[in-house]
């Protein structure tokens, strides 16, 4: 059975109490292991402190007096230490990190390797893969990194976020990779042993019932899975990074406000492609042209979701508020455009979503609820559209000169 022969006809969670929440931030405890909670002292060099420490010791040795101040230093030093300690355990906005997967669900893509090679072998060609090695070691990034403090990047919080993938093991959070499979996929551990089951064992592909193919498909995405069987969920994934939604790092750190010519047909179907399951592995092809069309308008609704989502966490006037708030606006000009071609009902209810919003500071629960509103919506069209009603649009979607 070709893979995406029925992709479009099955309405593929349209009932309401199955769609999948909006992407939200987890939020955890960090949990960091000893060696990087201290990072400025101990890299003084060693022949700094030796020198230091030899001083000390031969005017502590001219008089036995001399100890008394210091053992009253080193109980106070004890005490103090204790007391910070207790301190950070108690604030609870001490030692907090944010993630967008739940890392004890991570399952990091070696567990993909034996099935999907061939997309491994691709991903490692981007730099959604490179970043692991190269970020901390760019110019750029220690400069951000230094304005806001961070002292390591593959622990601290304002950079995981996006750039790395980060696992629970025994002795702690651990990053594990850059940007992987299951940033855009979703932690696997609850979905890995559903997603590709037709039906038991012994059972292949071409045997699966189209029922069962659909309940294994909601299964997936159940399970958490960002299965491109709705592309809608593909596209937030891109999208909650792409928007960079955070604003000190933006305006303390001065990281890029977004990627602000991200497209998503442009953006995936070049270097990012990896389209190989309906040739097993043998070639990676483009997706069709009527799959690009609802990949380029489920993209516009994501931008519009996120753009709104950043702009509701917006709390002072500097560039990134302004930026989000542009993004949104211009997202939201590029949808009324494409409606114009298209009158497509669930668009209308999007724009309509869109319109009473104020795209001002400080208005987080309007510009949230609208944007889980258009969360929903963007889920439903990708769910019951299918691509060859968008032809209309087609003038729009980017060739494959201006891939990336
Ligand atoms: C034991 C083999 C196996 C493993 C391990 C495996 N997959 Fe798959 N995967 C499959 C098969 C088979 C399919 C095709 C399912 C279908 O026909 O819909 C698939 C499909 C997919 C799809 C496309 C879903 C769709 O229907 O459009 C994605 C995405 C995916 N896998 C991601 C992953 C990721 C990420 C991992 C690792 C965390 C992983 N898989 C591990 C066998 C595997
Ligand atoms: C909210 C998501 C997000 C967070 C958090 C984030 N980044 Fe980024 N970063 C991105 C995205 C997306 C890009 C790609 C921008 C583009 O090329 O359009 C990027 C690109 C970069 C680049 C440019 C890479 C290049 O080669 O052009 C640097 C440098 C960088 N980030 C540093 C950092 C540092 C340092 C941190 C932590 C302090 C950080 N980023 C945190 C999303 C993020
Ligand atoms: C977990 C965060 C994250 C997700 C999800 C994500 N990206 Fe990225 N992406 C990044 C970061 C960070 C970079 C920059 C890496 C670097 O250069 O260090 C980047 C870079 C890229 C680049 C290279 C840009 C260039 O200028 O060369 C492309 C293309 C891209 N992303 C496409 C996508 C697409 C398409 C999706 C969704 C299907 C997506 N990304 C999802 C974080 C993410
Ligand atoms: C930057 C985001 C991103 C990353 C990283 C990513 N994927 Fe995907 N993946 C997508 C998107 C988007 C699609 C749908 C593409 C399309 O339809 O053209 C997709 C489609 C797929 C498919 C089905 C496509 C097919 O027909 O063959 C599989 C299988 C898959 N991904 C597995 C993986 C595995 C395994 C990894 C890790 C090596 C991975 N993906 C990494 C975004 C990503």
């Amino acid at each position: 059975m070709d893979y995406r022969a029925d992709q479009f006809a099955a309405p593929l969670y349209v009932d309401r109490d199955l769609l999948p929440r909006p992407i939200r931030e987890v939020t955890l405890l960090q949990n960091l292991p000893w060696k990087y909670r201290f990072t400025t002292w101990y890299v003084l060099p060693i022949g700094v402190w030796k020198v230091q420490v030899m001083r000390l010791f031969n005017y502590l040795r001219s008089n036995r007096r001399r100890w008394i101040p210091l053992i009253l230093a080193a109980g106070w030093l004890v005490v103090a230490t204790g007391m910070t300690l207790n301190n950070q355990a108690a604030d609870p906005r001490d030692g907090q990190i944010e993630v967008h997967l739940d890392p004890t669900k991570v399952l990091g893509s070696d567990s993909c390797e034996k099935c999907h090679a061939a997309e491994i072998s691709v991903w490692k060609q981007t730099p959604h893969h490179e970043t692991f090695q190269t970020l901390h070691r760019k110019p750029e990034a220690i400069q951000i990194a230094s304005k806001l403090g961070i002292s390591s990047f593959k622990h601290d919080s304002a950079c995981i976020k996006c750039h790395y993938t980060m696992q629970q093991s025994a002795s702690g959070l651990e990053p594990v990779s850059g940007v992987s499979c299951e940033s855009c996929h979703g932690a696997a551990k609850d979905w890995i042993a559903i997603h590709n089951d037709y039906g038991g064992p012994g059972v292949t592909g071409e045997q699966e019932t189209p029922d069962h193919r659909l309940q294994r498909l909601r299964a997936s995405i159940a399970g958490g899975m960002r299965n491109p069987a709705n592309v809608y969920l593909v596209a937030q994934s891109c999208y909650r990074c792409h928007t960079v939604p955070d604003e000190k790092l933006v305006n303390v750190g001065g990281h890029k406000a977004g990627s602000l010519d991200f497209e998503i047909v442009a953006w995936s179907q070049g270097t990012v492609r990896h389209n190989f399951m309906h040739s097993h592995g043998q070639s990676n092809t483009v997706s069709d042209p009527a799959r690009l069309r609802l990949m380029f308008v489920a993209g516009m609704i994501a931008d519009l979701e996120f753009s709104l989502r950043a702009t509701a966490s917006a709390t002072e006037k500097a560039t990134f508020g302004l930026t989000s708030a542009q993004r949104a606006a211009r997202a939201a000009k590029r949808l009324e455009a494409a409606q114009g071609q298209l009158q497509q009902p669930l668009l209308d209810e999007v724009l309509q979503a869109f319109k009473g919003v104020k795209l001002k500071l400080n208005n987080r629960e309007q510009l949230e609820a609208a944007a889980d509103k258009i969360n929903t919506l963007g889920i439903r069209f990708a769910a019951t559209v299918d691509g060859n009603t968008l032809e209309a649009i087609q003038k729009y979607i980017p060739s494959a000169e201006r891939w990336k």
